[in-house]
């Protein structure tokens, strides 16, 4: 069967996200939170975006229009059940995802692809988890994924070559860039990026730079788009520390441990972006 409608469950910063691209692309989405409040963020921010690139002209208000009309919110799980493909991205949990993957194997129809967004917990335990593991699959978007194209397609041992077609297929309908990785922590560039951040924010605590500096040399100096720090606020700082803890888990190697001024700032509830301040100040 052919993917056509699409369930999103988490309305965050990349269920929001992975949202807006489906239904932009023409998937009628169906996105799933616990509460109405989190919902209508999450609407609102899909909304915001879409209205600031009608304002820029770079889409017209009918493709708005039809974008938004796609999009149903619920916060009933059991409306999943007819979505054809489901994506969680919902908190790094591993056992918070077990349960959840639990909850869709006993809920999607039986033809059904269930993904997950993780950035670096086991896909093979949530995949044992929904007792159809050979139809689980990593859909791995990147932040923002309104903006980034790169997808990374995560197989476990059982995952079966259809599921992996479809998805490939289903990447390929909503112009995404794919690369392909087996279930391991971090996949490609987690693996490369987490390290690379860390060593930035350790310099940053040992006064050898300023954040400011650090990010200018890797900018001018790297050709990067952005630097570390700033990478690191627009992922979160309490979702990087979670991506952290499973790959220092696995590898047990000291560079994948989150640096003390990390969980400061995250203590203080300094998140990034999404707070208004984390290595910089002054988020809207
Ligand atoms: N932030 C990034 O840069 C980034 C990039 C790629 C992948 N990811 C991954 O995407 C996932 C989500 O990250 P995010 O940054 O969007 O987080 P977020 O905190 O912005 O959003 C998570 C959302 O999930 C909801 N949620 C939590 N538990 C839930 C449950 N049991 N059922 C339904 N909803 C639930 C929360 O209410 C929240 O709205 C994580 O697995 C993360 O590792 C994040």
């Amino acid at each position: 069967m052919a993917i056509e409608s699409v369930g999103v469950i988490g309305c965050g910063i990349m269920g929001s996200g992975i949202a807006q691209v489906c239904a932009g692309h023409g998937y009628r989405v169906c996105v799933y939170e616990e509460e109405d409040q989190r919902l209508e963020a999450g609407m609102n921010s899909i909304k915001s975006r879409l209205r600031r690139e009608v304002a820029r002209k770079r889409l017209s208000k009918e493709h708005q229009d039809r974008t938004l009309n796609r999009i149903q919110t619920t916060t009933d799980l059991t409306k999943l059940g007819e979505a054809d493909l489901v994506i969680e991205a919902i908190v790094e949990d591993l056992p918070v995802k077990r349960e959840l993957f639990e909850k869709l194997g006993k809920i999607c129809s039986p033809h059904a692809i269930l993904a997950s967004n993780t950035s670096s917990l086991s896909l093979s335990e949530m995949a044992a988890a929904s007792t159809r593991p050979e139809k689980v699959i990593g859909i791995h978007f990147f932040n923002p994924p309104t903006v980034l194209p790169l997808v990374e397609i995560i197989s476990s041992e059982v995952t079966d070559q259809e599921t992996l077609d479809k998805t490939m297929s289903f990447c390929d309908s909503i112009d995404r860039e794919t690369v392909r990785v087996k279930d391991s922590p971090g996949f490609i560039v987690n693996r490369l990026l987490v390290p690379f951040i860390f060593d930035a924010i350790r310099m940053v605590e040992s006064n050898i730079a300023t954040a400011e500096d650090v990010d200018q040399a890797c900018k001018v100096g790297l050709n990067h788009a952005m630097g570390p720090l700033a990478t690191a606020d627009l992922i979160g700082l309490d979702v990087l520390i979670q991506i952290s803890e499973s790959m220092f888990e696995e590898y047990g190697e000291a560079r994948f441990k989150a640096p003390t001024l990390l969980r400061r700032l995250v203590s203080l509830g300094q998140l990034g972006r999404k707070t208004g301040s984390g290595f910089f100040d002054n988020y809207k």
